[in-house]
């Protein structure tokens, strides 16, 4: 039985290799392009595979996703869509997504951005900002890491609301649910964070209508995917005034190409995908502990649905 890895990265997936086989022992871990015989492979463990590189594996038991997502392996056309995938998270991940809420959700509350372009000019200008219990902040996407993330906001004293397809309850947090709770959500919502997975459903979900939503002067931090948002209606709703600004994280091409108006845009800040990210380190041991789990055990706790697309 053997294991494939892809990465993207050589140096990345030869790192990986080398780690999966410490921790598998007596199974065969393989770069993907030198797979051995294809019947052998069980587990393809992946970030955005080429095209048709996981159909040629006619045995394979599951694909790993090396990230909570799994929109990157999904969008091969080729993929058969009756294999489980299983997607990768872990107490790290989490926490560096905490992190990076909490820190970018603060730097607009306190408008951060206005005070380092003051810096740079050299006025001396003292924002007031209210206190965090009088700013509401809403979370789009409420599984484990979209939970533990509004839990975190909420901690520092923040009015957190919550959207998600289907009801939650989430302690001290008031939740939205369905299409419908859209609006209302977004309507109380002045820093919105979305960490909602990409679906058929969720493509382009930042859009005119739903910036619009919001009340003016909002911001928007997407730690989602970038295909949540209509870049041509962020633009507009930053440069009408609509917005007060944006924290982006994930973009529709991936590293955001040189001349993308984003990178300089007075009120964008861009971060290069790294909201969250699978220190091999770590992350090994969670996909390597997970693969075992699932050998045993036949699922995951949270397994991903391809046909759900999250
Ligand atoms: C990162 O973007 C992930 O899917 O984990």
């Amino acid at each position: 039985m053997s294991v494939v890895v892809y990465l993207g990265d050589d140096e990345e997936t030869r790192d990986w290799v080398d780690r999966l086989r410490r921790l598998l022992p007596g199974r065969d871990v393989r770069p993907l392009d030198d797979p051995g015989a294809p019947e052998d492979v069980a587990y393809a463990v992946v970030w955005a595979p080429p095209a048709g590189a996981i159909a040629r594996f006619p045995r394979l038991r599951a694909v790993v996703s090396v990230g909570a997502g799994i929109d990157h392996v999904l969008r091969d056309p080729e993929l058969p869509r009756h294999i489980p995938i299983l997607r990768t998270t872990g107490p790290e991940m989490v926490q560096r997504l905490r992190e990076y809420v909490a820190l970018h959700v603060l730097a607009h509350h306190r408008q951060l951005a206005v005070t380092d372009a003051n810096q740079a000019r050299g006025v001396w200008q003292q924002i007031v900002t209210p206190p965090a219990q009088r700013r509401r902040v809403g979370v789009m996407g409420l599984g484990h890491i979209g939970a533990q993330c509004a839990l975190t906001v909420a901690a520092l004293g923040f009015d957190v609301a919550g959207w998600a397809r289907s009801k939650k309850a989430l302690a001290g947090i008031e939740t939205f649910a369905g299409p419908e709770a859209l609006r209302p959500f977004l309507a109380r919502t002045e820093i919105l964070v979305c960490l909602l997975p990409l679906t058929s459903e969720t493509k382009g979900i930042l859009n005119a209508g739903t910036l619009g939503s919001l009340p003016a002067g909002s911001a928007l931090i997407n730690a989602g995917r970038g295909g949540h948002v209509v870049e041509a209606d962020l633009l507009a709703a930053l440069d009408s005034g609509h917005l007060s600004g944006a924290t982006l994280d994930v973009f529709q091409t991936e590293p955001l190409p040189d001349r993308h108006p984003f990178w300089a845009h007075p009120k964008i800040r861009v971060t290069p995908h790294i909201a969250s990210y699978i220190d091999p380190g770590t992350g090994a041991g969670v996909v390597a502990e997970n693969i075992l789990r699932y050998e045993a055990e036949g699922r995951l706790p949270d397994m991903a649905d391809a046909v759900r697309g999250y």
